[in-house]
């Protein structure tokens, strides 16, 4: 049996806090003002994109003490601008990064839910684990989490919110006028949860939300992070874009999932992807180039490569060879808070292969850097980039991409207009949104209650109108005694 051609799922990653953006290109825009994600979100929408993707850093980056300000620094609170986009859009996903360590699950499973409610079903989670004491500063909790237990951690966050999300069943609410009633099951919302990191009983807030509970992401690419993703989300946003490295993750990921008694289609990979178009595929050849030489300028290749030499080498010129200078493994690290400083893990081994390389290419520090940081995903003509994704995704390197422009907010429009087209023309990619939730969108099932696993929707509310029912005659009742009560007193 042949195997059967898969859908592509597409999405949208606002640009910014990273170096692939150029905040300096004279197309530009802000990527602080609501304008920006707002003509972002419109476009994606346009586009019949399943989401919009916003990351998270919970501290503005510093390298040698000093702010980190090459890359685009600062981002206004992830749930306000989410929230906002839910008013100007309806059908597009909106996916927020939120941390576990330094949060708790009532305040996010209560952001969460509210975000739900209000996109009527387009809320999703992606729930990161950086644990650096660094960031915790931020949160007078530098250092209290060592880096083992993030993962831990993570799962037993995002296991409390469920239970909060489950503590509702969707039918306690009545509101019925006539008998006074509002709610049905007096154990709305109630919930208990203890366990080493949190210890936590009472009412949660907020009643069930269309989408039960939110889609959930998982990045990471450790093997706790692959397990954690396997055991609980709905998709990953990976790192791994390329035919070998992508079909290597995928097959890893989607093996681990039998084991928690998930099927294959249980969760999506959804690589991040950065993407350079033109007219024909040299001119997007050319373009590219052009592109990563404004990415990599002669003072980012110099901050990129005190990153592994973890010294200052602003007196290194960048068109000249790298340093002769070992890097310095002594101290802690220059960099706070990046997530690639961790990748580094032995300086030395990794900048003599650089010397080596540099040294065999003829290459100056910054054409190197330019070769180190990563290339574009896709470079070519529509119909090229086009043809690239849908290979990728039917060889099970990917089940889509979340696709990273580098200029905000106008980078998306040329692969809306030209890109997205050809995959409708090939029946690749959705032509006319046909649900409403983002579980619709990427065809997920709606999550099962762990409170309520085995009942109907139609049997629940069924026993809700019951309940409701003999609530209403224990109050008529109720109001009757306090009527003869009264009556009593004033006689
Ligand atoms: C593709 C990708 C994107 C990530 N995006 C974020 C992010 O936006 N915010 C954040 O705090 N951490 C982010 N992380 C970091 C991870 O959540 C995690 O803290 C880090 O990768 C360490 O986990 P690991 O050892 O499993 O990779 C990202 C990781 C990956 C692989």
């Amino acid at each position: 049996m042949s195997k059967p051609i898969k859908q592509i799922h597409l999405a949208a990653h606002f640009p910014g806090v990273n170096n692939t953006t150029v905040w300096s290109d004279p197309a530009a825009g802000s990527h602080i003002e609501f304008e920006s994600f707002k003509r972002f979100a419109r476009t994606a929408e346009r586009a019949k994109f399943d989401f919009l993707f916003l990351a998270e850093g919970l501290r503005l980056r510093e390298q040698g003490g000093k702010i980190y300000d090459l890359d685009v620094v600062g981002r206004p609170d992830t749930f306000t601008v989410l929230t906002a986009l839910a008013a100007v859009t309806e059908r597009i996903g909106l996916t927020g990064t939120i941390n576990s360590t330094f949060n708790e699950p009532y305040e996010v499973a209560r952001q969460f839910a509210s975000l739900d409610h209000l996109s009527d079903g387009r809320a999703a989670w992606n729930v990161v684990t950086s644990w650096d004491a660094f960031t915790g500063e931020n949160f007078r909790r530098g250092g209290y989490l060592a880096a083992e237990d993030r993962y831990a951690r993570a799962e037993t966050f995002l296991r409390t919110a469920w239970e909060l999300f489950d503590s509702w069943d969707g039918y306690e609410i009545v509101a019925d006028k006539e008998s006074g009633v509002f709610l049905s099951d007096p154990r709305a919302g109630t919930f208990e949860h203890r366990d080493r990191h949190f210890d936590i009983a009472g009412r949660f807030n907020v009643p069930r939300s269309p989408q039960g509970r939110p889609v959930i992401f998982q990045a990471g690419d450790s093997d706790a992070g692959r397990e954690f993703a396997a055991s609980a989300s709905d998709a990953i946003f990976g790192r791994h874009s390329t035919l070998e490295a992508g079909q290597a993750f995928y097959s890893d990921v989607k093996g681990r999932l039998a084991r928690y008694g998930r099927a294959h289609e249980d969760l999506l990979i959804l690589p991040a992807a950065t993407f350079v178009l033109g007219d024909t595929d040299a001119e997007a050849q050319e373009l590219a180039h052009e592109v990563r030489r404004a990415q990599v300028s002669g003072q980012t290749a110099i901050k990129h490569l005190e990153q592994l030499w973890n010294r200052d080498l602003s007196g290194y010129d960048p068109d000249g060879p790298l340093p002769e200078i070992d890097p310095d493994v002594s101290g802690e690290s220059i960099s706070k808070g990046r997530a690639a400083d961790r990748l580094y893990r032995d300086r030395i081994a990794v900048a003599n292969e650089w010397r080596e390389e540099a040294a065999a290419k003829n290459l100056s520090i910054r054409e190197l850097m330019i070769e180190k940081s990563a290339p574009q995903s896709f470079i070519g003509s529509a119909e090229t980039v086009a043809t690239r994704i849908d290979e990728l995704v039917q060889a099970d390197a990917a089940d889509g991409f979340i696709l990273v422009p580098h200029i905000t907010p106008g980078g998306l429009d040329g692969f809306a207009d030209t890109v997205v087209p050809i995959l409708q023309e090939r029946g690749r990619f959705r032509t006319e949104y046909t649900g409403t939730t983002l579980r619709d969108h990427l065809g997920l099932g709606q999550p099962r209650s762990d409170r309520y696993p085995d009942r109907s929707a139609a049997a629940r509310s069924a026993e809700a109108a019951e309940a409701a029912e003999a609530a209403a005659v224990a109050q008529d009742t109720e109001a009757a005694g306090a009527a003869a009560e009264t009556a009593g007193a004033a006689s």
